[in-house]
C-alpha cells in the first residue's frame, strides 16, 4: 500500500513514498538560500522555484523507493494552510498525476501532517509508538501555533489557535530586529544557549487572559521596545541575553497552554510536540517535563528532518484517511480538490 506524498506548503518542496507508517523514501528541496535577502518566504520566487524542483523531487523520490507508478496506490497533497502561491505547485501536480494514472487523490490538512509526525517511521518500523486516543497536539511552527485534540485517528477538535502571529513567525522576526539571518528560531536558540533567559522582563503572552488562545503581537512589541532602546554596540555586547529572553517567553506562553489544557483533560494520556520549533531543545526539554508532571507520557518528532516541512508526515496521514475511505476517486471531484472547506477535510467520502 504505497502512498506517494506532496508538500509544497512554503520554503519546501518535498516528495515522499511511503507505505502505512514507514518512509521508503523521501524528498526535501529547501529554499531557504533562495528567500534569505527578503527576510522571509518571497511568494512569486517559492512558486518559480516549486515548480522547478516538483519533477526532479518526484522522480528522484521514486528511483530512491526503486518504484514504478504502477506500485503507488494513492497520491496525498498538502491542499493548506500554506502560502498560496506555493501550494498550487504541489495541488495542481498531485491532481495530474491522480488523474493521469487513475489514482485516488487524498488531500491533507498541513496540520494534520505536524501532528502525524511523531509517528512516521523509518523503513525498518521504527520508531514503535502507539496512538493513545484521545491525545493532545501541540503544534509550533513558523505559520501555526496550535493546541488540537485527536479524539480519533483523523478526528480533531481544536482547542486553541494564535490569534496573530505563529511562534515560529515571532521569533524570526525577534530575529530579524536583531540582524539575524532567515529562519532565525534556530539562531536564537544558539545564541541562548549562552544567555539569561530572564535578563529582559518580557511579557509571557496571554498570561493574564483566560483561555487556550495564543497571541504573539504584543511579545514582539515590547521586544522591539527593548531592542531599539539600544545602541548597535549594546545589541551585539546584550544579543545572548536578548535572544535567551525573547525564546523564553515563546516557550513559557506554549507551555502555560499546554498546562491549562492538561488540568482540564483529565482523559488524555498521550501529549505530542509538532512543526518547526518543536526542534528547539529547550522548548523539548520543558515539554516533556511538563507533560511528565501531569504522568502523561509525552511525544516529540524522532527524527529531526520530521519536525519541519515535509511529505512523509503527509503520507503517514494519508494512509489512515485512505483506511478510512477519506479520499476522492471522482474525476470532477478530484479536479475541484480546492474548493474542499478546510472544516470538511476530514469528513469527505466520494466514490
Ligand atoms: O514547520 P515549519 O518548517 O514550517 C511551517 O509550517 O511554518 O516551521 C518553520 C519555523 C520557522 O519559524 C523557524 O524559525 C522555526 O520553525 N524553527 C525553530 C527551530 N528550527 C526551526 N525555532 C526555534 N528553534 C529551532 N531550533
Ligand atoms: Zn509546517
Amino acid at each position: 500500500m504505497n502512498i506517494l506524498s506532496i508538500d509544497t506548503s512554503a520554503d519546501e518542496t518535498s516528495v515522499a513514498i511511503t507505505n502505512k507508517q514507514r518512509v521508503l523514501s523521501t524528498v526535501i528541496f529547501s529554499q531557504i538560500s533562495l528567500h534569505k535577502p527578503y527576510g522571509g518566504v518571497f511568494p512569486s520566487l517559492a512558486k518559480r522555484e516549486h515548480y522547478s524542483k516538483i519533477t526532479p523531487a518526484i522522480e528522484l523520490a521514486m528511483k530512491k523507493a526503486q518504484m514504478r507508478f504502477t506500485d503507488i496506490k494513492a497520491i496525498a497533497v498538502t491542499i493548506g494552510p500554506g502560502l498560496p502561491p506555493a501550494l498550487e505547485v504541489g495541488v495542481s501536480t498531485a491532481k495530474l498525476l491522480a488523474l493521469l494514472y487513475k489514482k485516488p487523490l487524498i488531500p491533507v490538512d498541513h496540520i494534520e501532517g505536524h501532528m502525524y509526525s511523531p509517528f512516521v517511521q523509518n523503513k525498518n518500523g521504527n520508531p514503535k509508538r502507539e496512538f493513545l486516543f484521545p491525545f493532545l497536539a501541540l503544534v509550533v511552527s513558523g505559520g501555526h501555533t496550535q493546541l488540537v485534540i485527536v479524539t480519533s485517528h483523523i478526528q480533531y477538535q481544536i482547542l486553541g489557535s494564535t490569534l496573530d502571529d505563529a511562534a515560529g513567525e515571532a521569533l524570526d522576526k525577534a530575529g530579524r530586529m536583531l540582524g539575524l539571518g532567515y529562519p532565525a528560531g534556530p539562531a536564537i536558540e544558539r545564541l541562548a544557549e549562552n544567555g539569561n533567559p530572564k535578563a529582559y522582563a518580557l511579557p509571557v503572552p496571554m498570561k493574564k487572559l483566560p483561555g487556550l488562545n495564543f497571541s504573539y503581537s504584543g511579545l514582539k512589541t515590547a521586544f522591539k521596545h527593548v531592542v531599539y532602546s539600544m545602541n548597535e554596540k549594546e545589541r551585539v555586547l546584550h544579543i545572548h541575553d536578548l535572544a535567551a529572553s525573547f525564546q523564553n517567553a515563546v516557550v513559557q506562553s506554549l507551555l502555560l497552554k499546554l498546562e491549562r489544557a492538561l488540568k482540564t483533560r483529565a482523559d488524555i494520556p498521550l501529549v505530542i510536540l509538532g512543526g518547526g520549533v518543536s526542534a528547539n531543545k529547550t522548548l523539548r526539554q520543558q515539554f516533556r517535563s511538563l507533560v511528565r508532571t501531569y504522568h502523561r507520557k509525552p511525544l516529540t518528532v524522532a527524527y529531526p528532518y520530521l519536525s519541519g516541512d515535509n511529505a512523509a508526515m503527509i503520507g503517514v496521514v494519508a494512509w489512515y484517511k485512505y483506511k478510512k475511505g477519506i479520499m476522492l476517486n471522482d474525476k470532477h471531484a478530484i479536479q475541484n480538490v480546492e474548493r474542499i472547506p478546510r472544516a470538511n477535510l476530514t469528513m469527505y467520502t466520494t466514490e
